[in-house]
């Protein structure tokens, strides 16, 4: 997908579920912000950039972490989820610190030298060329500015993924083989291709770290409920946009079958693999 393709996806149907859901993953992803906060050597940190900050709970969490002297500008390209954003800082009492710009991260021509930190919440992932978007972003870093950013390991390592896709697959078809690299959730997987594109866009000292944690899915009364929520994102969902309703029935038929072990205290407790990026500017 091109970045005039994924402005088209962020604004449209897909995008306005985001932000519909914006709580949920809010909620969900919270964990793996704060743990990136903890592994992230940021604290001396003043004016941040969110990149693709989509509903904006982790700018909210990013602007109380550096503390009451630093700026967070949360930059996305969906207008539904930036509303999301707005919304939520208006209640917030950092509201002063967090500001929300509708833009691409890739191409935007940001002042020189106007940030000392890039961060991102899985966020980063698709620029149909990164490394034209990390020089861009890096522009407008300092020269002793950090970045900082979680993104997804392999499909395959997420269980999250892995173990309701395998299921899927009994009833439907995959379309095509997609390619690894391209603009999507999983085209920062391989860490030697994102170090590359790193060090190619002007960054040093760089660092990936797995983090493994469990993560709460589908909070819902019951599995069959849990599991109808969890095929709603991820892999599994672009599946069965336009199936017929007798094979999604099979189909969660199938999950509720594979998950039932994972099902515990209302929600799926699923594993994600996922990379903690960290490097300086070089
Ligand atoms: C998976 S969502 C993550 C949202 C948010 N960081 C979170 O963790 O909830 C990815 C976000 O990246 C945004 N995005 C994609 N391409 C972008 C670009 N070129 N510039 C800025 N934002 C972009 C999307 O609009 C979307 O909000």
């Amino acid at each position: 997908m091109s970045n005039a393709e994924q402005i088209e996806y962020w604004n449209g149907d897909a995008g306005k579920r985001w932000a519909q859901e914006d709580n949920t993953m809010a909620r969900l992803l919270s964990p793996v912000c704060a743990a990136l906060l903890e592994h992230a050597d940021i604290q001396g940190s003043r004016k941040a950039m969110d990149i693709g900050c989509g509903g904006g709970s982790q700018s909210l969490m990013l602007a109380q972490h550096l503390g009451p002297e630093a700026s967070v500008l949360g930059v996305d390209i969906s207008a539904p989820m930036l509303q999301v954003a707005q919304e939520k800082i208006a209640l917030a009492v950092d509201a002063a610190r967090l500001s929300f710009l509708e833009a691409d991260a890739s191409s935007h021509s940001f002042a020189a030298d106007s940030f000392d930190l890039l961060f991102s919440r899985f966020g980063v992932m698709f620029f149909d060329e990164p490394v034209g978007a990390f020089s861009n972003m890096r522009s407008a870093l300092s020269d002793t500015g950090k970045l900082a950013f979680c993104c997804w390991q392999p499909l395959a390592e997420n269980d999250w993924t892995r173990i309701p896709l395998q299921a899927a697959l009994q009833h439907v078809t995959m379309p095509e083989t997609p390619d690894p690299h391209a603009p999507g959730p999983f085209a920062f997987a391989d860490p030697q291709r994102v170090r590359s594109i790193l060090s190619d866009s002007g960054f040093g000292n760089i660092a990936i770290e797995s983090f493994t944690p469990d993560i709460r899915f589908g909070e819902a009364p019951n599995l069959q409920q849990s599991v109808r929520e969890l095929a709603m994102i991820g892999p599994v969902s672009r599946l069965i946009t336009g199936q017929d309703s007798e094979v999604m029935e099979k189909v969660f038929g199938a999950m509720e079958e594979v998950l039932t072990p994972y099902y515990r205290d209302g929600a799926l407790l699923l594993r994600g693999a996922i990379w903690f990026v960290t490097a300086d500017a070089a």
